[in-house]
């Protein structure tokens, strides 16, 4: 009995594999190492998905039908699949989901469809996916999150479609700026022409970039119309377009700061640009020149994104940004940098902090003065310097500084203390470390030191240093 259900079971699993739908040719093509099962239904009858798929099927090619709309993971059973066409059918939407479980999807061919949206979130479901078809359709929008989902494609067809806009993060991912950590460089194909694209910044770089040498992407089409513009419409996009965009130039307030022991520290930073950059500030090393290593143990790992404590962006072109840091440690001494990024390019600026110890009038330490500073430091001959650094401070001073809490817990007081506090500008130094691709109109050159003085009144850190000091 048991014998009998399980034949049954093998006989109607057999059936299922070596059965072909209805209207649809199934058949073996030879790929030189096996035989492969190639499925095409092209009945103009046709309205939904074939349901009995055999589930070896290597390529499938639904062309030319009546199917409109992709439901929820149509083609489950089809793990093996390598070419999914499904062109010139009359396919207006596609579930997000549709796509589930074909994990060796190599080609997904979707052109000549009437999608006014693609599901981009759905690529997910094809980790192995490298060609992409969507030319002929009715795309009319390219979101930026597109380019979460797009890495691993090196083959992408939007042709005649109804694009106006390339997000930034597209740019961003087809030509990575070389400051981008961890990111290799993929070759790809893109055909982006017969679209009514804006002519903007992100249009006039992808001309750009794509016509340099080596550049990673080949544009099947290179004239790229503009169809709407500041009174230029039908314009073919030539380089002429290109001083639009201009890349980011970042300028620091200080370059080097020295500041005592448990005193508040704003650093500021400038950026010109177009579009407007954003900034970003990073803590890239620890200063380990002043004091004991054994301070630096379960320090925080570096580089370190920082948030900025205030960020504004007057006018287009420009921004700006500060972090403060409250009751100066140890820990805070090191490398900062100001990152400013836009879609041209980067540019970044080191801005060094150094943290003075308990400021000892009577009697410097002259042996430890010249050996602690570090090298870029003494690069600079500085003026008269009333504070030294001390040579070691004693553990338990050290302990009393870090346990005190930060001076301001309320933040609108902080904004308008911190503000006033930056003093005492005294130093000027003309090295601006930047970047070669930073661009030429750096007309600022004078960087300044900025050291901060802690207030006593309403400081407690402040107010023990002064008592250190008598
Ligand atoms: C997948 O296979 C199962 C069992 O063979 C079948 O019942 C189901 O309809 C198939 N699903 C699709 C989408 O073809
Ligand atoms: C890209 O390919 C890698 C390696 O094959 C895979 O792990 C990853 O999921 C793919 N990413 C996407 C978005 O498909």
């Amino acid at each position: 009995m048991y014998l009998l259900v399980f034949l049954h079971f093998l006989q109607s699993l057999l059936m299922a594999v070596h059965s072909c739908p209805a209207s649809c040719a199934c058949t073996y093509g030879s790929s030189g190492i096996a035989e492969l099962r190639l499925v095409q239904c092209s009945d103009p009858g046709i309205s939904a998905v074939p349901v009995n798929v055999p589930a070896d099927t290597v390529k499938l090619r639904l062309e030319k039908t009546l199917i409109s709309r992709m439901p929820r993971a149509a083609f489950y059973n089809l793990s093996e699949l390598r070419y999914l066409w499904l062109t010139y059918n009359t396919i207006t939407s596609i579930h997000p989901s549709s796509f589930v479980n074909l994990k060796a999807l190599r080609e997904l061919r979707l052109d000549g469809n009437l999608l006014t949206s693609f599901p981009w979130e759905g690529l997910r479901d094809m980790p192995r996916l490298q060609t992409l078809g969507l030319h002929n359709n009715r795309l009319s929008s390219l979101p930026a999150h597109a380019a979460l989902f797009l890495p691993n494609i090196t083959f992408l067809d939007l042709s005649s479609n109804r694009l106006t806009i390339l997000p930034a993060e597209l740019l961003d991912l087809w030509f990575p700026l070389p400051g981008q950590q961890g990111v290799s460089v993929q070759r790809r194909i893109l055909g982006l022409h017969d679209n009514p694209w804006l002519c903007d910044c992100q249009i006039s770089m992808l001309m750009s970039l794509s016509s340099s040498l080596g550049s990673p992407v080949v544009l099947m089409d290179q004239m790229l119309m503009c169809s709407r513009s500041l009174g230029q419409a039908g314009m073919l996009l030539t380089k002429a377009e290109l001083p639009r965009c201009m890349r980011p130039s970042v300028q620091p307030a200080a370059t080097r700061v020295m500041s005592p022991l448990g005193s508040n520290v704003i650093l500021r930073c400038d950026a010109t640009g177009y579009p407007t950059p954003t900034l970003t500030w990073i803590k890239t090393s620890t200063y380990t020149g002043c004091c004991q290593q054994g301070l630096f143990e379960n320090s925080e790992e570096l580089p370190k994104i920082l948030e900025s404590f205030m960020q504004e962006s007057p006018r287009v072109g420009v921004r700006w940004s500060i972090i403060s840091l409250n009751g100066l440690s140890y820990k805070d001494a090191g490398e900062y940098r100001c990152q400013a990024r836009n879609m041209a390019g980067i540019s970044e600026a080191p801005i060094k902090l150094k943290v003075m110890g308990i400021t000892r009038l009577s009697r410097p330490l002259k042996k430890k003065v010249q050996k602690t500073p570090s090298k870029s430091l003494s690069k600079f001959k500085k003026p008269k310097q009333t504070l030294v650094i001390s040579k070691s401070p004693p553990v338990l001073e050290n302990n009393i500084l870090t346990n005190i809490p930060p001076p301001f817990n309320n933040k609108t007081k902080r904004d308008s203390n911190l503000l006033s506090k930056v003093v005492q500008v005294y130093q000027v130094d003309k090295h601006v470390s930047q970047r070669k691709m930073n661009s030429a109109n750096t007309k600022k050159k004078n960087q300044t030191l900025i050291k901060s003085v802690s207030e006593a009144p309403d400081n407690p850190t402040g107010a023990l240093l002064s008592a250190a000091l008598v």
